[in-house]
């Protein structure tokens, strides 16, 4: 299959990531069917869908007589052979579950046409054990979106030990098709690359919450205000040979034996999971907000997303 080939993509789970993907690709002009457990849940995503687009037509990135026509290229059903009957690639968006990922790919591989790449959004899990349920190992392969997928730029595309040459420049292709940021990923690790980098950054946040160093906010507002205003234009890599790697060496070499090297999240941040304090899904985490605040958060959020896309990107 080339890339002009690709018509039809299916997306399977229509949760936070796949309604945004689904979005991603059908305004890019691409067939999608959109798969979940009921109809209640599918409805629930194309009016979310439905949202986001109105948000773009703000924006300039939508046009507004064209959200109808975006809107009828969604196909729903809670159908599953239905689903991927004629389709091109699959991708799958369904909870972080490795058992019920593994049964949907099994499912997969004998529901779908031969020609048909099955890719996942899993944010943890290693592709080549879901291709292993396949015999079509070579056409599976890792696409790994960013929270909210229809306004993050990066995806990574993440090769399993057999994915071919060709399915890889295909799915690659594809993402840089409808406007993503597609990342190489050489050789898959777990994390890949992106959350790797971000849990090392985090560990040592928490840490520094749980020590008391800073408050919430100002943790927050001290990483907004400095690595966190440089890293939308500029990687850490070209910020260190700006900054002189003498210097970053020297610094590294003093700081990183006094940093925690933990591998176990700090006992503050489990105590406050454990206590159900999720964050914006529970109204309480490192901070608290009401509904209608936190409300006001996201929507704030991708307002500033959208200028940043727009002026960056
Ligand atoms: N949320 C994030 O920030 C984020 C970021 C990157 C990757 N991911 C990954 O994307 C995937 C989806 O995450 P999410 O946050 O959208 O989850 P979610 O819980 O919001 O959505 C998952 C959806 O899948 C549906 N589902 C479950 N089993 C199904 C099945 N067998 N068939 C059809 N539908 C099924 C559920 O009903 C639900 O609507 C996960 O693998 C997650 O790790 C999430």
């Amino acid at each position: 299959m080339k890339l002009e080939d690709v018509r039809r993509i299916t997306v399977v789970g229509a949760g936070i990531m796949g309604r945004g993907i689904a979005q991603t690709f059908a305004t890019a002009g691409y067939d999608v069917t959109l798969n979940d457990l009921s109809s209640d849940l599918l409805d629930a995503a194309l009016n979310r869908v439905k949202t986001n687009l109105d948000t773009f037509t703000r924006y300039g990135f939508v046009q507004a007589e064209d959200v109808a026509v975006i809107l009828a290229r969604i196909r729903t059903t809670t159908d599953l052979a239905d689903a991927v009957r004629d389709v091109d690639i699959v991708i799958e968006a369904i909870a972080e579950d490795f058992e019920a990922k593994r049964q949907l790919f099994n499912r997969l591989d004998s529901l779908c046409p031969d020609r048909t790449i099955l890719a996942s959004n899993s944010s943890s899990l290693l592709i080549s054990e879901f291709a292993a349920e396949t015999k079509r190992q070579d056409r599976v392969i890792l696409t790994h979106w960013f929270n909210p997928p229809h306004i993050v730029p990066t995806v990574e595309i993440i090769p399993g030990h057999m994915t071919s040459p060709e399915t890889y420049e295909l799915v690659y292709e594809l993402h840089r098709k409808v406007g993503k940021l597609a990342i190489r990923i050489r050789k898959e690790i777990p994390g890949y690359l992106v959350n790797r980098i971000q849990m090392a950054m985090l560990r040592e946040v928490w840490w520094l919450w749980e020590q008391g160093i800073a408050s919430a906010e100002d943790i927050d507002l001290a990483v907004k205000g400095s690595f966190g205003f440089r890293l939308a234009s500029i990687g850490p890599l070209l910020t260190n040979d700006l900054g002189g790697n003498d210097t970053n060496y020297r610094v590294s070499r003093y700081l990183l034996p006094l940093m925690t090297n933990s591998t176990e999240p700090p006992e503050a941040f489990r105590r406050m999971v454990e206590a159900g304090n999720y964050g914006q899904k529970t109204g309480q985490g490192f901070f608290v907000h009401s509904t209608e605040e936190w409300n006001s958060i996201i929507e704030k959020r991708d307002k500033e997303f959208l200028e940043r896309l727009k002026s960056l990107y």
